[in-house]
């Protein structure tokens, strides 16, 4: 069969959006085959997990590691695929040494130093660019980062500035979670309107997209899209999953660092997901692509976060050892009932 005719998710959105997902080493070097023929067959962007993080691309001063991230542009480009970066500056997952750096002109130098790298060395390749990761806080005001400290507010505009110096082309994008939430979402809001006023180039908004079986609400999502649309840049949905199992944070008094690990009550489906979770999950899928189709002009491209259950972090986040069943594909890379409620959308 043609290759554009075999039904798979990238095939049919083909005329909505990318559908993209995070990978990891062992599908960039080819040793997790399984993983790399869904990719190939279902997907048509791709988006790091973690490889070109600070921690990982850029350990020391001097060092930089770009033998992952090389074979990561070579996949995606054999494969003809829209490639994103992820992503430059990010308090988490950093390198330790950054943050030792206490003046403003050392700082500012080495930030401009890592994206000009970075970014220079994947431009025309690397399609789209998460230049900043989680800078809000869940008041709409700015996280009291390592840049923010030495920097102050405008690294934010340095480090936009420099990756459309670094690659004029690329997609610019702010990346955060929780952005349907209002006053999260007036700050991304801000921000935006911000860097636009200065003149700097800023493309489109990330909504992450972890989510739960019933949050945020399809009119949280929606009002969402509406309202960045309305600010002038593209709608990604970036790191989309959904989580089937118990939040520690909606418990009262609960503290996340209470030990929840080995707590049956936190992980009710060890072995496997009854069919009534498991039906609520499709819809909760069906219902979200639905709303991302109708929005299709809104948004550029949905990635989800991991490919297989098996391999998601919400295995590992925010409680260690559970058996969660947040993607399409279950943990023998078999297509869950979720994969056929979005395909059927299109029948
Ligand atoms: C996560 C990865 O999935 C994990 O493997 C890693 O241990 C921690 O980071 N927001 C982001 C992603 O922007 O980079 C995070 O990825 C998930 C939350």
């Amino acid at each position: 069969m043609e290759e554009s005719l075999v039904p798979s998710l990238k095939n049919t959105f083909s005329y909505d959006f990318f559908i993209g997902a995070a990978i990891n080493g062992g599908a960039i070097n080819g040793s997790d085959t399984l993983a790399l023929d869904l990719i190939r067959r279902e997907f048509n962007s791709i988006t790091p997990e973690n490889i070109m993080k600070w921690e990982h691309i850029h350990p020391f001063p001097d060092k930089f590691n770009f033998e992952m991230p090389d074979k990561y542009v070579r996949l995606g480009q054999k494969n003809n695929m829209h490639i994103v970066g992820h992503t430059l500056v990010w308090h988490s997952q950093l390198a330790e040494w950054v943050a030792q750096v206490n003046d403003s002109a050392s700082m500012a130098g080495l930030l401009t130093e890592h994206i000009t790298k970075i970014v220079g060395r994947y431009k025309g390749k690397i399609d789209s660019w998460d230049v900043v990761n989680e800078a809000l806080n869940e008041d709409g005001s700015l996280r009291e980062s390592i840049f923010k400290e030495v920097l102050g507010d405008h690294y934010l505009e340095l480090a936009f500035r420099t990756a459309a110096k670094a690659d004029p082309e690329a997609q610019l994008v702010y990346n955060d979670y929780n952005l349907t939430h209002p006053e999260k979402r007036e700050g991304a809001i801000r921000l935006v309107k911000n860097l636009q006023e200065n003149g700097v180039k800023i493309d489109a908004i990330g909504m992450q997209g972890h989510w739960n079986l019933e949050r945020p609400t399809l009119e949280e999502i929606e009002t969402s899209i509406l309202a960045y649309h309305k600010a002038g840049v593209k709608v990604l949905i970036t790191e989309l999953d959904i989580t089937v199992l118990p939040n520690p944070w909606e418990l009262e008094g609960a503290e996340v660092s209470q030990n929840f690990e080995g707590n049956k009550f936190m992980n009710p489906y060890p072995e496997s997901l009854p069919d009534s979770v498991q039906n609520q999950l499709a819809e909760r899928y069906a219902d979200i692509f639905s709303l991302f189709a109708k929005h299709r002009d809104k948004i550029d491209r949905v990635t989800f976060w991991g490919i297989n259950d098996g391999a998601s972090w919400l295995n590992g986040w925010p409680i260690k050892g559970r058996t969660n069943y947040p993607l399409l594909f279950d943990r023998n890379y078999r297509p869950k009932k979720a994969y056929e409620s979005i395909m059927k959308l299109k029948k």
